[in-house]
């Protein structure tokens, strides 16, 4: 599929221009936000979600992880660090991208929510450093930072998406954006997803569980990032129908989700093996399972067919329709866990 590069001549103000723009990217528009007048008027619940959503890491208490960390088992807290320390690649990166799509949008409205979803990713990265900060020396917590990218595994997992990001920036079109929003759905949506499982584990044995309760409002953010970024693309291509117009990039998701999939069990088998509690057999399966999910959302069909049911009943408690469900239990949960914490988590000795 080649896509022809389009630049973006987007001023940051065309005063003969509308505000409601023409085109979701690569169109014309004043540059003006007025959520009264926009193209997609649905796109603005999903802005005043993501903002009801607001949180800092610095209110979650780590005062019990802190007690617990070093009664983890050795193979626990490996995991823990390489987990933290991939996550911080992915929220790091997804910043950027993020960032970058937003100031490609020629619709004001998909701007501001990119904003907000960079904004977030912002905050995710603080969380890593964050516990980190609570439970191991500075040298410790730098070393982890490092680890990811000395990881020949973990960089082989991470490069699928790197190369369409890349792609898109190097030349920006309608088609090598909708191939990065499908990679971007493939880091939120499912590569998060098995370092979730990792610390859901540990908090159904009430360990960590500081970090599980950061964990879970990443995950509620990322679950709606991801569903942000599908309708995105789903637009995306109604108003370029060129791009799928011979069906070439419905088959290319499916290769790239299934190739995605792989990758990410090669990787689970890789840092989880052996962890108490966690079986690999279910978790390939799970992965699947969030294949589908994640295809579905782009109105395909099943990638896997049969795997359509959450194998692993304790993630169920975590999973994106419970939590849409259990709004107000997840909101008790928080006023339960969130202590104000002082300064002697050494965050500020970063
Ligand atoms: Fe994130
Ligand atoms: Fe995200």
């Amino acid at each position: 599929m080649k896509g022809t590069i389009v630049m973006n001549h987007i001023k940051y103000l065309t005063a003969d221009k509308n505000n409601r723009s023409e085109k979701l990217f690569f169109g014309k528009t004043s540059g003006i936000l007025n959520w009264n007048d926009t193209t997609y008027p649905h796109f603005y619940t999903i802005y005043k979600q993501l903002l009801s959503n607001f949180w800092i890491p610095d209110e979650i208490s780590m005062s019990k992880d802190i007690q617990q960390w070093g009664a983890l088992e050795k193979d626990e807290q490996e995991a823990y660090k390489r987990i933290i320390g991939l996550l911080s690649i992915l929220d790091s990166v997804q910043t950027r991208f993020t960032l970058d799509t937003a100031l490609h949008s020629s619709d004001t409205s998909v701007h501001a929510i990119m904003s907000v979803i960079s904004q977030q990713e912002v905050v995710h990265n603080q969380s890593y450093s964050y516990v980190l900060s609570s439970i191991v020396p500075l040298e410790e917590q730098n070393r982890i930072f490092d680890m990811a990218k000395d990881d020949p595994m973990v960089m082989k997992r991470n490069q699928l998406i790197m190369d369409i990001y890349q792609n898109f920036k190097d030349s920006p079109s309608p088609e090598t954006l909708a191939q990065a929003l499908v990679a971007s759905i493939i880091l939120e949506g499912i590569n998060f997803y098995s370092g979730f499982a990792f610390f859901y584990n540990l908090a159904r044995n009430q360990k960590m569980v500081g970090t599980s309760t950061m964990i879970q409002y990443i995950h509620r953010d990322e679950m709606q990032h991801a569903y942000f970024i599908s309708q995105l693309l789903r637009s995306l291509i109604e108003e370029n129908p060129s791009i799928d117009l011979d069906g070439q990039f419905t088959l290319w998701v499916e290769e790239t989700m299934r190739e995605a999939v792989r990758l990410e069990t090669e990787w689970c088998e890789h840092v989880l093996e052996g962890i108490n509690g966690i079986d690999l057999f279910e978790l390939k399966d799970y992965i699947k399972y969030l294949a589908n999910k994640r295809v579905r959302m782009l109105g395909m069909d099943d990638l896997y067919p049969g795997f359509d049911e959450d194998v692993m009943p304790w993630i169920r408690a975590y999973s994106d329709e419970s939590m849409n469900a259990t709004k107000s239990d997840f909101f008790e949960q928080k006023s339960r866990s969130y202590a104000k914490v002082t300064d002697s988590n050494g965050f500020d000795d970063l």
